[in-house]
């Protein structure tokens, strides 16, 4: 059945840990966050989509059979546009609000929560209420390489459409198979971020230079994946390749270590992945700068168990698990794990998820 209004909300995420495995076919633990994109869309009857973004106080007009390319936000709703059309979904003409509580390229993966959010509400215009949520996450990151030019992964996007309070959610990027692990913090422990201030954006030079690399090894290798390399063939690798692969291999064991150390309620060791991960994230991967390191040393310093950038790097928040004693410093925020991208209830409030 479709609608004349719809809207549509879709999270952020937070990455527990399991970074720049996505499109390594590793693993990952994301979860998703409260905050995130909020589309209202109308239908108008008419050929065109108008798009407004509430929080740039910008606009965007199209026709609808055949976005040309744009920079910046419009590249998304361009891109979600015509590829939703291009995977044979018939959309109508609308007219859509999107607003966000998300900072960009804060590493909480804005672009995603407003591909999916998008999606959502299109697909509810047209009609089309069933969809396959990995073949959507999918089309999304699409949008992301052949919209935007960042050669992201999934990570982001099945994150968003697949979060559900309470649990973050194993990714096994070879098989896509998800699975809920329960996110249970003991009495008086927090997990929260703290922003280093500092901005990047994926379609920037080096986050796409690290997925080449990756290529690089695994043709060295004779693998498809680096999930297919193990530990001893990494010495044949060039110097700087084998630093990459290492964080890879290394990052997908930590992944299950942290999912087993979850299980067993040992926070404690779950810090200590967290700060393996960001160790191998900054010497092995190199995608830290001197403003994380710091961010990371002030959530060290007040006690934190852990802490680690989270997201593609270059900048961002960084995430720390504070035990009961710590003394979080100032600008942190809270960060739980909270529902996946849906459909809202008419007249839904946007401030009430
Ligand atoms: C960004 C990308 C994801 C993933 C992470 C790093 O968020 O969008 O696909 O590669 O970086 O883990």
């Amino acid at each position: 059945m479709s609608h004349d209004a719809v809207a549509s909300f879709a999270p952020g995420r937070v990455n527990l840990i399991g970074e720049h495995t996505d499109y390594n076919q590793g693993l990952a633990l994301p979860f998703a966050i409260s905050r995130g994109v909020t589309v209202r869309a109308r239908a108008t009857g008419g050929e065109h989509i108008l798009a407004r973004a509430l929080d740039r106080g910008e606009h965007d007009e199209f026709a609808l059979a055949e976005p040309k390319r744009a920079a910046g936000w419009r590249a998304y709703v361009r891109g979600v546009v015509a590829e939703l059309s291009r995977a044979g979904y018939l959309l109508v003409g609308a007219e859509l609000e999107i607003d966000s509580d998300l900072q960009q390229g804060a590493g909480l993966s804005s672009s995603a929560a407003l591909e999916v959010a998008l999606s959502l509400a299109l697909l509810a215009l047209a009609g089309e209420s069933e969809i396959e949520r990995v073949g959507l996450a999918e089309l999304c990151s699409r949008v992301e390489s052949d919209w935007v030019g960042a050669h992201t992964g999934m990570l982001d996007q099945l994150a968003s459409l697949y979060g559900a309070p309470g649990m973050a959610i194993r990714i096994d990027f070879q098989t896509f198979e998800i699975e809920p692990v329960p996110l249970r913090l003991e009495e008086g422990w927090r997990l929260i971020t703290l922003d280093s201030g500092e901005r990047h954006a994926n379609a920037d030079t080096a986050y796409n230079e690290r997925r080449v690399e990756c290529s690089e090894a695994c043709k060295l290798l004779g693998v498809d994946s680096l999930r297919q390399a193990s530990w001893d063939v990494l010495e044949e690798l060039p110097e700087r390749l084998r630093r990459r692969a290492r964080h890879v291999l290394g990052e997908n064991e930590r992944v299950d270590d942290t999912v087993a150390a979850l299980r067993a309620g040992d926070l404690f060791a779950v810090g200590r992945l967290l700060n393996a991960s960001h160790a191998s994230l900054r010497d092995q991967y190199e995608v830290s700068t001197p403003a994380v390191e710091a961010t990371v040393e002030r959530l060290l310093d007040a006690g934190a168990a852990g802490a680690r950038i989270v997201g593609g790097g270059f900048g961002g928040h960084v995430l720390g698990l504070l035990e009961p004693s710590a003394c979080p410093p100032e600008g942190t925020r809270d960060v739980c794990a909270d529902v996946g991208a849906h459909l809202l209830k008419p007249n839904h409030d946007a401030n009430s998820k």
